[in-house]
C-alpha cells in the first residue's frame, strides 16, 4: 500500500512539486498548482515481479487493417484524413460554446445511417440533449444516448464483445475514476480517464472521440498531456462574432494535419461549407483602398481570403499597430522593409490589419497580399477587383516563391479573378500544370518595388503617397 503523502501537481503542465508553490517553475503558469493524493500520480518503481520477454517482429509482417468508417459529415471525413480509424482515439478541443456538442451530435447522427453511435455526456442532461437533437433534426436518428460521468460505469457497459463503432464522450473534464481522489478535471483524473476509455477502446477496436475545453490561453484545460494520449488532435475554431466555424487537424497519426473543415453555424446546427473561398470574399467591396485578396492554402485546399488594411495619422508618440488574424511580428517585418528597401514610412500612423471573416492565416505566403494592401491603403488607390495575390517577402526586399503556387492560382481562375501578382515560378517546364493557370495574366514580383512600381507613384497620385514617398 503506497504511503498517503500529499503531491502538488502543475494542472497546466502536469509537472509535479512536494509543496505548494505560487507559480509553476516549469511552465511559469500563476495559480495553477493543486494538491492531490499521491496515489492519483503514477507509482515511480514497478515494484512488481519479472516481467514477460516481450517478441521483436519485422516491419513487413501481415497486417490486420480494419476499414475506416466514413461518418457522413464530409467536412469531419476530410479532416480526420478519410474517416475514422477503429481502435483510435480522437480529442476534440475548443472554446467552450463554440459548438463542440452540436457537431458531434451531428456527426453522431449521421454514422448512425450505417454504423452503430453511444453518445456520453457528462455535461448535459438527456432532455437537453434530446432537445438539441430535435433542433438539429436528428431525433429519429438511432444514437445511442447517455449521462453519465463514472468512468467504472462508462467501462462497464461499453467492455462488451459488440460495442458501438462510435463512442463519443462530451467532455472528458467531466469524468472521473473512483477510486481517485482529485476532482473531476485535474491533472491525475483527466489522465487516467481518458487513459482507460483509449485503452479499452483499442481493446474493444471502436473509435473514441473526447471532447475537450479549451481554456483561455488555448491549452486543452489541464493537461497537455491529453494530446499525447490520442491519435488525433482536432481544434474547433471560430470568432464569436462570425457564423463559420473551422475544424482544424493538429495532429494526425493517420492522416495530413493542417487540414481544415470549414462549417456554418445555423439555426439547424452546423452546415458544411464547401466552398469557402465564396464565404470569406462574399462581403467584398472592390471599390475601396487597402483591400487584397490573397490566394492562401489551408491544409490542402486553397482559400482565398480579403486582407484589409487601414493606415491612419496617429496622434500617440508610438503610434499603433494592430492586427486581427495574423501575425503582428510579421506585420512588423513587412513594415520595416517597406520602410528600408522601398522607402515607403510609416512613422507617425497607425496601421491597422484584418483578414476578413475572422479566419487566422499563418502562412508567410501572405506577405505580398499585405505588403499590397498597406500600399494601396497609403496611397488610397484600390487594387484591381480580378487580381490575387501571394508571395513571401524576404528581408532584402525579394518576393520569394510559395509552395502549390497552381492550386492557388486554380482557385483563383475558379472563383472568376482573372489576374495574379505572385513570384516567379520555380519550375518552368511543368507545363501540364501551369496548363490551368496559365490563362490568369500573372504579373511575377521579383522584388517588392516590382510591385509598388503597379501603382501610380506620379506626382499628382495623391498627397500620402508624396508624404509617405519622402
Ligand atoms: P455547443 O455545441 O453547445 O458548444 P460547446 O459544446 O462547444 O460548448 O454550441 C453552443 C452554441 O451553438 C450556442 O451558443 C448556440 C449555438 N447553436 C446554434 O446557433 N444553432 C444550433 O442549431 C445549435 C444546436 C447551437
Ligand atoms: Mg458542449
Amino acid at each position: 500500500m503506497a504511503k498517503q503523502t500529499a503531491v502538488f501537481t502543475c494542472q497546466h503542465c502536469a509537472a509535479t512539486y512536494g509543496k505548494w508553490q505560487g507559480q509553476c517553475d516549469s511552465c511559469g503558469e500563476w495559480n495553477a498548482i493543486l494538491e492531490e493524493s499521491a496515489t492519483d500520480v503514477t507509482p515511480k518503481g514497478l515494484g512488481l515481479g519479472k516481467g514477460r520477454k516481450v517478441e521483436f517482429v519485422p516491419l513487413d509482417g501481415e497486417m490486420k487493417r480494419a476499414p475506416r468508417l466514413l461518418t457522413g459529415v464530409a467536412e469531419f471525413d476530410r479532416v480526420t484524413g478519410g474517416g475514422l480509424v477503429p481502435g483510435s482515439a480522437i480529442l476534440v478541443g475548443g472554446d467552450p460554446g463554440i459548438g463542440k456538442s452540436t457537431i458531434l451530435l451531428q456527426v453522431a447522427g449521421a454514422i448512425t445511417k450505417h454504423a452503430s453511435c453511444a453518445y456520453i455526456s457528462g455535461e448535459e442532461a438527456v432532455d437537453q440533449i434530446r432537445m438539441r437533437a430535435d433542433r438539429l433534426g436528428l431525433a429519429s436518428s438511432p444514437v445511442q444516448l447517455a449521462a453519465a460521468t463514472n468512468v467504472r460505469d462508462i467501462v462497464a457497459t461499453l467492455d462488451v464483445a459488440n460495442p458501438p463503432r462510435l463512442v463519443v464522450v462530451d467532455s472528458i473534464q467531466t469524468m472521473y475514476l473512483d477510486n481517485l481522489e482529485s476532482a473531476p478535471g485535474s491533472v491525475s483524473q483527466v489522465r487516467s480517464t481518458a487513459d482507460t476509455l483509449i485503452r479499452l477502446a483499442k481493446r474493444r477496436g471502436f473509435t473514441i472521440v473526447l471532447i475537450g475545453h479549451v481554456t483561455k490561453e488555448g491549452t486543452i484545460a489541464g493537461p497537455r498531456v491529453l494530446e499525447h494520449m490520442v491519435d488525433t488532435v482536432l481544434y474547433f475554431e471560430g470568432e464569436r462574432g462570425h457564423q463559420f466555424r473551422l475544424l482544424r487537424a493538429i495532429k494526425n497519426r493517420f492522416g495530413p494535419t493542417d487540414e481544415i473543415g470549414v462549417f456554418e453555424m445555423t439555426d439547424a446546427g452546423l452546415m458544411q461549407v464547401e466552398n469557402p473561398s465564396a464565404l470569406f470574399l462574399a462581403e467584398r467591396r472592390d471599390d475601396v483602398s487597402g483591400a487584397a485578396v490573397f490566394a492562401g492554402i489551408e491544409g490542402t485546399r486553397p482559400v482565398l481570403v480579403e486582407i484589409q488594411a487601414l493606415v491612419a495619422p496617429s496622434a500617440l508618440g508610438t503610434p499603433r499597430r494592430a492586427v486581427i488574424g495574423w501575425d503582428s511580428g510579421r506585420l512588423a517585418m513587412v513594415l520595416a522593409v517597406l520602410e528600408a528597401r522601398c522607402g515607403i514610412s510609416l512613422a507617425g500612423r497607425d496601421v491597422y490589419l484584418n483578414v476578413a471573416g475572422g479566419l487566422r492565416i499563418s502562412e508567410p505566403a501572405a506577405d505580398l497580399a499585405v505588403a499590397a494592401a498597406l500600399v494601396s491603403a497609403i496611397l488610397d488607390q484600390p487594387l484591381a477587383a480580378d487580381t490575387v495575390i501571394f508571395g513571401e517577402i524576404g528581408l532584402a526586399g525579394e518576393v520569394r516563391s510559395v509552395s502549390q503556387a497552381d492550386l492557388r492560382l486554380k482557385e483563383a481562375k475558379k472563383l472568376g479573378f482573372e489576374a495574379a501578382w505572385a513570384p516567379p515560378r520555380r519550375s518552368k517546364g511543368r507545363k501540364k500544370d501551369t496548363e490551368n493557370s496559365s490563362r490568369l495574366r500573372i504579373s511575377e514580383m521579383r522584388k517588392l518595388q516590382d510591385m509598388i512600381g503597379l501603382f501610380d507613384l506620379s506626382a499628382g497620385a495623391t498627397g500620402a503617397a508624396a508624404e509617405a514617398a519622402q
